[in-house]
């Protein structure tokens, strides 16, 4: 099993960075990239921190660290939205993004933090002489202060994502009712590169492309500016939050090592953690909820996101256990059919097995969910999941996702975060 997922991940190595899987998505991708390095550290530390500083590299000037880094070798058609799209270093350039490197304007969940610290701790002598920690820190700290001074749409504290691939689960049904207001971009104005390598039903749809491709056009045509423009699309995830309080407290972590003072850190992880429970808890539904900042209402769908914040350790202990409840319950089923928690509701009104994140098992959440329950003291369920992640990843070829009922392979095979938290649990 490791020797196979070794080789999926060095064969996904383009000399630079790992592409997620070779003709779906053949560029960089942000939280890719750190649940690639964090499994990455047990074949070759080095190329781990490499992976972390090929796309720090592509920071803009305002902290954002995009959500793809192009590769300039491959050709434009490979991908859709390709850099042309996104207009980030080609004419008109946007201002603050980098000049050498095309990248998109958007983001994706902050894990990058957490998975820079796993990195250093499998070889800290390799880390120390590379003054990895070092060079990645500034960049790090950029990141999350954008996050801080430019997203705080809600005034709570927690950071809102403006298009639904930002919190990385693109068609969670959690945003069908914010993206009703997003008029498509019509069908014919642009072509899906996806189709062309995966199955057409296990893929998001043409309306929710069409709404995405509206989106990211118009925040690229306001200059991906976030304050002064009107953007339709504003929502606090549990999930990205979750993430950037964990990151914060590796951020503490590392600048412990650093001989920097950790206190900042530490308390924006203990007020990330505190504005989850306050903001997007629901005791009814037993998870964290998505706020749609623009109505200001929480959307009622549950969704894995809502589970994620299981990962925080100083979550409060009946949060957790609620949590726990959830996930083991009707509506998550951990234990039950292929073992993993799906991404959706399986009780929800728009639960599909096939769709993408409206119900597919995910590796790198399930890798999260695993960690949370470990950490708050769910050692017999820890054990299950981990061992349901390794039969599911190894039975499946390495799937970017799975059918969670019968574990079947959906979307791509030979995926690289699923090799890497493979690698990362058999270590
Ligand atoms: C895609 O292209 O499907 C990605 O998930 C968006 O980053």
């Amino acid at each position: 099993m490791r020797r196979r997922a070794a080789e999926v991940l060095l064969g996904n190595w383009t000399g630079a960075s790992t592409v997620p899987s070779p003709a779906l998505y053949p560029h960089q991708w942000s939280w890719d990239s750190a649940f690639i390095a964090i499994g990455l550290r047990h074949l070759s530390p080095e190329r781990a921190q490499r992976e972390l500083e090929t796309l720090l590299a592509a920071q803009w000037d305002d902290g954002r660290v995009p959500h793809i880094v192009f590769n300039p070798a491959v050709p434009l058609g490979a991908y859709f939205p390709s850099p042309d799209f996104w207009r980030s270093s080609t004419a008109g350039r946007a201002a603050g993004a980098p000049a050498a490197t095309e990248t998109s304007g958007i983001v994706q969940p902050p894990v990058h933090a957490l998975a820079a610290w796993l990195v250093h701790r499998s070889d800290p002598d390799l880390s120390r002489r590379r003054g990895f920690l070092e060079r990645a820190w500034p960049a790090l700290v950029a990141w999350h202060d954008y996050l801080r001074r430019c997203r705080d749409f809600g005034g709570d504290g927690l950071a809102a994502v403006l298009h639904p691939w930002e919190p990385g689960m693109d068609n969670s049904p959690c945003w069908d009712e914010p993206l009703d207001r997003v008029e498509p971009a019509p069908a014919g104005s642009f072509r899906r590169a996806d189709l062309g390598h995966g199955d057409r039903a296990d893929r998001p749809t043409d309306l929710d492309y069409g709404r995405y491709v509206a989106l990211a056009a118009h925040y690229r045509d306001h200059g991906y500016r976030d304050a002064g423009t009107e953007h339709a699309f504003v929502v606090e995830d549990p999930g990205f939050n979750a993430l950037l309080a964990l990151s914060e407290n590796a951020l503490a972590a590392i600048a412990g090592e650093l001989g920097r003072d950790a206190a900042p850190h530490r308390s924006r992880a203990r007020r990330l953690t505190a504005a989850l429970v306050e903001r997007l808890w629901d005791e009814e539904a037993g998870l964290f909820l998505c706020r749609d900042v623009r109505t200001g209402t929480l959307v009622r769908d549950r969704s894995v996101t809502g589970l994620l914040p299981l990962a925080l350790p100083s979550l409060p202990g009946p949060v957790a256990q609620a949590l726990v409840r959830t996930m083991t319950g009707p509506h998550f089923g951990l234990g039950t059919a292929c073992g993993l928690v799906p991404s959706c509701d399986l009780r929800g009104r728009a639960f599909d097995a096939s769709r993408y994140w409206r119900g597919p098992a995910w590796f790198n959440v399930n890798w999260l969910l695993e960690r949370g329950l470990r950490q708050h003291g769910e050692t017999g369920l820890a054990d299950a999941l981990e061992q349901a992640v390794l039969a599911s990843a190894g039975g499946s070829g390495f799937a970017e996702y799975v059918d969670p009922h019968t574990g079947q392979a959906r979307g791509a095979t030979g995926f690289s975060w699923t090799a890497a938290v493979v690698l990362d649990l058999l270590a």
